[in-house]
Parts: structure tokens; sequence; C-alpha cells
């Protein structure tokens, strides 16, 4: 017979093992750096320019910043940061090279969602984060799943539980919970809500005292920041069904839209979301933060199935909130029901010379019409053979695989990135 304490030692057996494979995969300062970029590559495959023209700049301006010379000579590379100053400085034909982003809006919010384990949301987040910033976004990961895949790829191993989407809620409940305690006081005839008070065990953890900022962590890739997970954060759900009884009337589901509606609207053009392959209170705050959903699955039948049931849930979830709190959500520029301003469906791992994911794509489509992507993301070597930490096609130096390999995988994820910009331009004004 086993119980708890068996299961605790196999865990701790294989906490040993995830250290010491964490130790093989980064760097020996356990610190993930981000490799430089060829002049080929930012040219053609960042700027969108030709090769010769950036050359010619690079001679005509010598302020510019020109890189770090192979030791043959011939590519020179650069980082991303001057990458970014280079998009900012050059202009080719007086146009602009920097990405589109509407005037006083605030960051626009994706979230890659669906209840099915391994559809490939993690994949997906990451290469969408990256191809932004290399596009000359400045984004803001925020990873919802305790498995913390996401935040484990951007070389965040080490966080502590309260710098989580757990200690967002947590420290929402806290701050909701006294706003709503100081409403009932102060109005007149305020006798209808009772006094909710918050045990000390939650209130001595400081978090009300945190600032926005606490939560945010910056990463090797200077325009990329993450709201990080972590294993310790897995117990987020049973709390916060406690917390939820703590004080019912709590609109729980709002604490992440509180919270990023408290970032300055212009301290990042995207932010995107990767979430646990589970309905509960974190894929909701997900979801109902979210002005676009992003739906990966896979090409297979049960897949489909599973998306099937995804949406149904999804939507049930939806109707259930809005029966249960009526109109605007306090603290957030939100209203129920929930609107979004796109829905779309992401096919991924698809095998273009395998009938059966050709037909399921076309089944998607039957069925889904206008929602599903134009461009599928292709199953790739490069993805499946980075190992234990996901890297993105876009992370890997195409010197170290077969060049091929790495140019389709790179534009596969492109295409699929190209259309989710031009979708998040679209609904940037209906926000
Ligand atoms: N385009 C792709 N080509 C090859 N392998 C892929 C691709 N996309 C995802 N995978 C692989 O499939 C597995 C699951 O992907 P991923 O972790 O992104 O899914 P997920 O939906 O985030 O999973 P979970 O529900 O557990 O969070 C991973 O091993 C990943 O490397
Ligand atoms: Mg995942």
């Amino acid at each position: 017979m086993y119980t708890h304490e068996e299961l605790s030692q196999l865990q701790a057996q294989s906490l040993k093992l995830q250290s010491w494979i964490r130790q093989q995969t980064f760097s020996p300062e356990n610190i993930k750096r981000l490799r430089r970029f060829s002049s080929w590559e930012v040219s053609e495959l960042i700027l969108g320019i030709n090769q010769s023209t950036f050359r010619g700049r690079l001679v005509a301006d010598p302020d510019l910043p020109g890189g770090e010379v192979e030791p043959d000579g011939r590519q020179r590379w650069f980082t991303l940061d001057e990458i970014n100053e280079l998009r900012r400085r050059i202009k080719v034909n007086r146009k602009s090279l920097m990405p589109p982003r509407p005037e006083g809006k605030r960051a626009f919010r994706a979230a890659i969602a669906n209840f099915k384990g391994g559809a490939g949301k993690s994949t997906v987040a990451l290469h969408f984060a990256h191809a932004a910033a290399l596009d000359g976004y400045r984004v803001l990961l925020v990873d919802f799943d305790p498995q913390a895949t996401l935040s484990h790829s951007m070389g965040l191993t080490d966080v502590a539980e309260e710098y989580t989407v757990w200690g967002i809620m947590a420290r929402d409940l806290i701050r909701e919970t006294d706003r709503m305690n100081a409403a009932v006081v102060g109005a007149a005839s305020g006798t209808a809500l009772p006094q909710r008070s918050i045990p000390a065990s939650i209130r001595e953890m400081g978090l009300d005292a945190l600032r926005p900022a606490d939560f945010i962590k910056p990463t090797a890739w200077s325009t990329i920041d993450v709201v990080p997970s972590c294993a310790n954060a897995a117990f987020v759900e049973f709390a916060s069904a406690q917390y939820r009884h703590l004080n019912p009337e709590w609109s729980f589901f709002a604490c992440v839209s509180r919270y990023l509606d408290s970032l300055p609207d212009d301290a990042y053009d995207l932010i995107i979301f990767d979430c646990p392959p589970a309905i509960g209170y974190q894929s909701m705050n997900a979801v109902f933060a979210a002005d676009m959903l992003y739906i990966p699955s896979g090409p297979g039948y049960w897949e489909y199935d599973s998306t099937t049931s995804f949406i149904g849930q999804l939507a049930e979830a939806l109707e259930d909130l809005s029966a249960g709190y009526q109109g605007n959500v306090p603290g957030c520029n939100m209203t129920l029901p929930k609107a979004f301003a796109d829905i779309k469906f992401l096919m991924t791992r698809f095998e273009t010379g395998n009938e059966l994911h050709r037909a399921m794509y076309e089944a998607f489509q039957k069925v889904f019409g206008d929602h599903v992507t134009e461009h599928p993301v292709e199953m790739t070597r490069a993805v499946e053979q980075s190992g234990r930490f996901l890297a993105s096609v876009y992370e890997i130096d195409y010197r170290d695989m077969t060049r091929e390999t790495w140019r389709r995988a790179r534009a596969s994820f492109d295409r699929a990135y190209e259309e989710f910009r031009g979708n998040i331009v679209n609904a940037w004004d209906k926000i």
C-alpha cells in the first residue's frame, strides 16, 4: 500500500533529477543568454530589407551599431538591443521600420489557451513572444501554469511563489476585501454587506505591500519580461477556493485584469498569456483578462474532440460568471458578459504531407470558418530537439542544426506570427 509519504519520496527523487537536468541545460552560471543575430538574419529575416541595402546603410553611417565581426570577417553579429536601435534609426524610402501600434491604446492581451494538455500552448506562446520581440515589440509574458514550462524556457527557474499569478490573486483578495469593507462602513445604508475578514496567515505574507513591478522579472531578452510561475504555485487552485469562501463577493476572476490595468498603458505593446491545461481560477483569470483568444490544437481527431469540449466548458464557465456578477466588474475596465475582440483556432504540429492532418484542417475550417488561422504551425524537429527547456527556433543558432530544418521551422512560425500580428492590429481598435 502506498500513501502520500511514498508519493512525497518519489517527488523528492524526481526533484533531484530535475535540478541535475537544469544544471546540464544551462550555462555554468545557470543563466540563460541570448545569442547574437547575423547580418543575414537582421536584414532579411528581422528588418525585412535587402542585405546589400543594409550593408550600405552601415557603411554610410558609422554611428549605427556595427555589431561584432566574425573572426573570418564575413558576417557581423548583432545583439537584440543593437537590432532595436537599428530599427529605430534606419528608414527605407522614408518609411519607418517600427511595428504598428495604435496611439493612446494600452498593451494588447492575447491568451494562448486550451484545456487539452500538450496542445502546443507553451511552444506557441514562446515563439510568438520571441517573434514579436524581434519585430520590435515590448512583450510581457504571463505564465499561468504551475508546470512553469514557459518560465523555465525564459530562464526563470528560481521563482518564489509570492511572485506568481497566485501572489497577484492573494494580493488582490486582500485589497478588494479592504476596499469592500471600507465601502460598507462609508455607505449611508451600508448594512447590506457583511464585513469580511482575512486571516492573519494571509495578511502576514505582506503581499498587499508589493508594487505591481515586483511581480515582473527581466529575462535574457531585453524587451521580454515575465510574470513567472513555479511548481509551488500548484496549490493555487485549492487556495483560491478557500479565498472565495472568505469573501464570496470577491470577483476572483478579475484579479489579473485589475493587476494589468494598474501597469502604465505604454509599458508594453503585447501581453501574452500561457494557460494551464485545466479550467480553474488561473485559467479563468487569463481568459477574463484577454482581449483575444488563440486556441492551439493538434491535428489529430482526439485533439479536435478535446478542443470542442474546451470551448463548451469555457462557454459555460463564462456564462456562469455573467449570471453571478452583473455589469461592471469593480476595479477594472471590463464588463460582463466577457467579450473577446477575436477568437482564433491555430492548428499545431501540422504535417503538410499528411493526408489525415489536411483532412482535419479542412474539417476545422468547415466548422469554425474564419476563426481558423490560415497558417498552421508545422511539426518540426527544431522544437522537438530543443530538450527539457523549450528553446524557440529564433534562439537556436542556425549553424547548430541543418540549415534547411531551421529555415523551414522559422518560416512556419514566422507565417503564424505574422497572421497573429495582423489579427492583433485589427482587434486593437476594438479595445
Ligand atoms: N510545432 C511543433 N513541432 C514539434 N514539436 C512540437 C511542436 N509544438 C509542440 N511540440 C512539442 O509537443 C509537446 C507539447 O508542447 P507544449 O508544451 O507547447 O504544449 P502545451 O499545450 O503547453 O502543454 P501543457 O498542456 O502541458 O502545458 C512538447 O514536447 C513540444 O516540444
Ligand atoms: Mg504548457
